[in-house]
C-alpha cells in the first residue's frame, strides 16, 4: 500500500510572518476543520497553500517555511500575488463560489481568471506528481482544484485519485452557464471516485455530464476511455468526540478556568438571568444569509415585542476573503443593519444584537456554544455547514434548539432540528418563538437522537468510509487487468 496525499488550497494552518519569526495560524472553515482531525490521526502529507505568496517570503526564510510546514505534516505549494489574485479571489471565489450557490448575478466569467485557474490548479498537479510514487492514494479537495485530478492522471495513471467537493454542486441550468463547464467536468472526471455531500449534489452532477458530455451513465457510474468513475455521496461529520469533551472539561474546571470572553458571558447572562442567548456563527459570506438573518430578527422583535429585553442575538461573523468585492459590500450591509437595529430597539438594559467580526480561538467557540439556548443557521445555500453539528455537539446536558435551515446539506442529516426556510420571515419569527418556549424534555428528546447520529457518523467514519470505496475502486480495477 501506497501513502495518502491529500491536497486542497487551503492547508489546516496558515503562515505569517512577524519581525523574521513565522507563526502558523490554524485554518477556519469546515475544509480545514473537518479534515485536520482525519490528517492529525493518520500517516498523509497534505499539500496546499501556505497562506504566503512569493513576494512576501523572504528567500531567506523559505527553509523556516518549509520546517514548519513539515511539523504539521505539510508541502506548499508555492504561489505568487498574481496566482491569488486571478486564481483564488477571482476564478475561485468571484466565478465558481457564487454559480455554486446559485447567486448567478454574482458570478463574473473572466477569462483571465479562468486561465489564472488553470495554471494554478497545473501548479497543484505538478506537486502531487513530484512527491507521488505508484500505489499512492490522491485525495483531492474542493471547488478551487476542479482540474487537478485530471492534470494528475495525465502523468500518474498509477495512483488512485478522489476528489470531494465541499460546496453544493449546481443543478444543470446553473451550472450550463458557465463557459468552461466542459474542462470542469473533464476535470474532475480524472478522479476514480467523486464524492458530495448530498445525494442531490450527486445527482445533479451526474446530470450535467449525461447532459453535456453525452457520456453513458449507470445508476452512480460514469463510463469514461475505458474507465468506471464512480460517484458517491459522503455527509461530512465532525470530530464530535473533541467537541464533546471540550464541552465536559468547559463544565468541569467552570470555576477554575474561565475565559475572559465566559466571564462577559457570565456577567451578562447574571445581570439578565431569564435573556436567551441565540447565537449564530458564520464566515461573513453572502451564502450563509447573515443580512437576511437580521432583517428576520428585527421582524421577529416587532412581531413579538414581548421578547424584547428577552432575547440577545450573539453574531460571530469571521472575515474572509475580503479582497473580494462583494464581501467587502456585505460587511458594510451588515455593519449598517447591526447599527441600525441596535440603534432603533436597544434600551438602557439591552442591546439586541452582539457583533462580532473576527475569528476566534476553539476555546472561545466552546464558550459560545455552551453558553447559548439556541444555535440559529440561516444559510440561503450551504454544502454542509459544520457549525450546527458543533453546536448539538457541545450541550453536554442535552438541552439546546437548533434552528436550521433547509438549504444547508446538513439538514438533511438533523432532521429532529427546527427546519426552517431563510427567505420565510414569518416562519422564521414562529419558529423563534417556538424555539423559546420548547420544554426541556423536548430538547432532550430531539438532542438525543441528533447527538448519536453526530457521534456515530463522525468525521473519521466519514473519511473511512470515501478512502474505503476509493480502495474498493481500485481493487477492483486490478482483478480486471
Ligand atoms: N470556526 C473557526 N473559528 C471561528 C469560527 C468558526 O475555526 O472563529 C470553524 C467552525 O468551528 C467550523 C468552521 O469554521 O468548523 C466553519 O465550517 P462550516 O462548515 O460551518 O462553514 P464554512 O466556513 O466551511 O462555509
Ligand atoms: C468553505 C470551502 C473551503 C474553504 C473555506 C474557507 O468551507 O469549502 O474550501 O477553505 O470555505 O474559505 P477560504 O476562502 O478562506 O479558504
Amino acid at each position: 500500500m501506497g501513502k495518502t496525499i491529500i491536497i486542497s488550497n487551503r492547508l489546516p494552518v496558515q503562515l505569517q510572518i512577524s519581525n523574521g519569526s513565522i507563526n502558523a495560524i490554524p485554518s477556519v472553515g469546515g475544509l480545514a476543520t473537518g479534515m485536520k482531525s482525519v490528517h492529525s490521526g493518520g500517516e498523509s502529507l497534505w499539500i496546499g497553500w501556505s497562506g504566503l505568496t512569493d513576494e512576501e517570503t523572504p528567500p531567506e526564510l523559505e527553509g523556516k517555511i518549509d520546517q514548519a510546514l513539515k511539523e504539521n505534516g505539510c508541502a506548499k505549494v508555492k504561489l505568487n500575488a498574481n496566482d491569488i489574485d486571478g486564481f483564488y479571489y477571482g476564478f475561485s471565489n468571484r466565478t465558481v463560489w457564487p454559480l455554486f450557490h446559485y447567486f448567478l448575478e454574482y458570478s463574473e466569467f473572466e477569462l483571465d481568471f479562468w486561465e489564472t485557474y488553470r495554471s494554478v490548479n497545473q501548479k497543484f498537479a505538478d506537486a502531487i506528481i513530484e512527491k507521488s510514487e505508484e500505489g499512492d492514494t490522491i485525495w483531492v479537495h474542493d471547488y478551487q482544484l476542479m482540474l487537478v485530478p485530471q492534470m494528475v492522471r495525465e502523468k500518474r495513471p498509477d495512483t488512485s485519485i478522489g476528489f470531494f467537493l465541499h460546496i453544493p454542486f449546481p443543478s444543470y441550468e446553473i451550472f450550463r452557464t458557465l463557459p468552461w463547464r466542459e474542462e470542469i467536468l473533464e476535470g474532475l472526471l480524472g478522479s476514480d471516485l467523486i464524492g458530495f455531500h448530498t445525494y442531490d449534489y450527486e445527482r445533479h452532477f451526474l446530470s450535467s455530464v449525461r447532459r453535456l458530455l453525452g457520456l453513458e451513465v449507470s445508476f452512480n457510474e460514469i463510463y469514461m476511455d475505458n474507465r468506471a468513475i464512480k460517484v458517491d455521496s459522503f455527509p461530512m461529520g465532525i470530530d464530535y468526540k473533541k467537541f464533546h469533551d471540550a464541552a465536559l472539561a468547559h463544565e468541569q474546571n467552570y470555576n477554575e478556568e474561565r475565559s475572559d470572553f465566559q466571564l462577559r458571558l457570565d456577567h451578562h447572562k447574571a445581570s439578565a438571568p431569564d435573556t436567551k442567548l441565540i447565537l449564530s456563527i458564520d464566515r461573513l459570506d453572502y451564502s450563509k444569509g447573515i443580512a437576511k438573518r437580521l432583517n428576520a430578527f428585527e421582524y421577529f422583535l416587532k412581531k413579538y415585542p414581548q421578547y424584547q429585553e428577552k432575547v440577545r442575538l450573539i453574531i460571530l461573523a469571521v472575515p474572509s476573503r475580503s479582497n473580494v468585492p462583494q464581501y467587502q459590500l456585505l460587511k458594510k450591509e451588515i455593519d449598517e443593519l447591526v447599527g441600525r437595529i441596535n440603534g432603533e430597539l436597544s434600551t438602557v438594559n439591552w442591546t439586541p444584537i452582539w457583533y462580532f467580526y473576527r475569528s476566534l480561538p476553539f476555546e472561545n467557540l466552546i464558550d459560545l456554544y455552551t453558553s447559548s439556548d439556541i444555535a440559529w443557521l440561516t444559510p440561503l445555500r450551504d454544502g454542509m455547514n459544520l457549525v450546527a453539528k458543533e453546536y448539538i455537539a457541545t450541550r453536554t446536558d442535552k438541552t439546546g434548539v437548533l434552528i436550521l435551515s433547509e438549504m444547508a446539506g446538513s439538514a438533511y442529516e438533523m432532521n429532529e432540528a427546527l427546519l426552517i426556510n431563510p427567505n420565510n420571515f414569518e416562519e422564521q419569527a414562529n419558529t423563534l418563538q417556538q424555539a423559546i418556549n420548547m420544554p426541556k424534555e423536548e430538547q432532550i428528546n430531539r438532542n438525543t437522537f441528533l447527538q448519536n447520529r453526530l457521534e456515530r457518523y463522525n468525521v473519521e467514519v466519514w473519511a473511512n468510509e470515501f478512502m474505503n470505496a476509493l480502495n474498493e475502486k481500485r481493487d477492483l480495477g486490478r482483478a480486471f487487468v
